[in-house]
């Protein structure tokens, strides 16, 4: 396997899928496989930094998933909590920078401070920036960019004229970050689940049946020579590109 360097994307983003079905098929329960995905997610962030990767956005918790039994949800919780506590040090040596995207005040009280505390500790880090999608869902996101921009309207300090891609892009929690060149989904489905809805216009779409515990370097690897096989046309025939 030839990876092209010059040709990394900028930024991957993950729907990490197929927890809950790859516990149940080892007899164990579902949150199991959440932690088991704890340890995907530590090496793929550790391949992310091997192979210089600005971006890695992993979709962690969605607006949806507070629908999921109480004792999975506040397992999720612990696990995030835990995990941002575990790897402050190894995010400080390794150079991340790690920023949340999604409805943060939504999020129970304690896992907003470990996550407000690790941002502020890391927030100078240059190498890779780690984006953890958490209560995220792009409709709700797109709702609240709205609501933004229509108020400054509704006050007068905008013209209705002068928005722009840019300026609603800028209204996204993601503003200021590339959009995804690269977006997989583990688990065997082949849908975006309210997932980066604006930013994915033209990312390249990468589904795949393994379950995101068995995610391993190799499996990114792939993911991104699939990536360098790709033509990305944005809009233009194959001969202009
Ligand atoms: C989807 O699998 C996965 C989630 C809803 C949670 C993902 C969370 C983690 C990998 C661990 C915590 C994250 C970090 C960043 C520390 P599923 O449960 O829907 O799987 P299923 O489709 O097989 O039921």
């Amino acid at each position: 396997m030839q990876l092209d360097p010059a040709n990394i994307p900028k930024h991957i983003a993950i729907i990490m899928d197929g927890n809950g079905r790859w516990a149940q098929a080892r007899g164990h329960i579902r949150i199991m496989g959440h932690k088991a995905g704890v340890k995907a997610v530590k090496a793929i962030i550790e391949t992310a930094r091997e192979l210089g990767l600005p971006v890695l956005t992993l979709y962690a918790f969605s607006t949806e998933n507070w629908n999921r039994p109480q004792d999975e949800v506040s397992g999720l919780m612990n696990l995030l909590k835990n995990y941002l506590q575990s790897e402050l040090d190894a995010m400080l040596k390794n150079d991340i920078r790690l920023r949340a995207i999604g409805d943060i005040n939504g999020l129970p009280a304690d896992v907003q401070d470990v996550l407000h505390s690790t941002i502020e500790r890391t927030r100078h880090n240059k190498a890779l920036t780690l984006n953890l999608a958490l209560n995220y869902g792009g409709r709700n996101e797109l709702l609240h960019a709205i609501r933004e921009i229509a108020a400054q309207v509704g006050r007068g300090d905008l013209q209705s004229e002068a928005i722009t891609e840019e300026l609603v892009a800028d209204h996204l929690y993601t503003s200021g970050l590339p959009d995804p060149d690269l977006l997989i989904r583990t688990g065997g489905e082949s849908r975006l689940s309210n997932f980066l809805l604006w930013q994915a216009s033209y990312a390249e779409l990468y589904f795949t049946e393994t379950a995101w515990p068995d995610f391993d370097k190799t499996c990114l690897l792939e993911a991104i020579l699939a990536y360098q096989q790709r033509q990305r046309r944005f809009g233009r025939t194959g001969e202009q590109v």
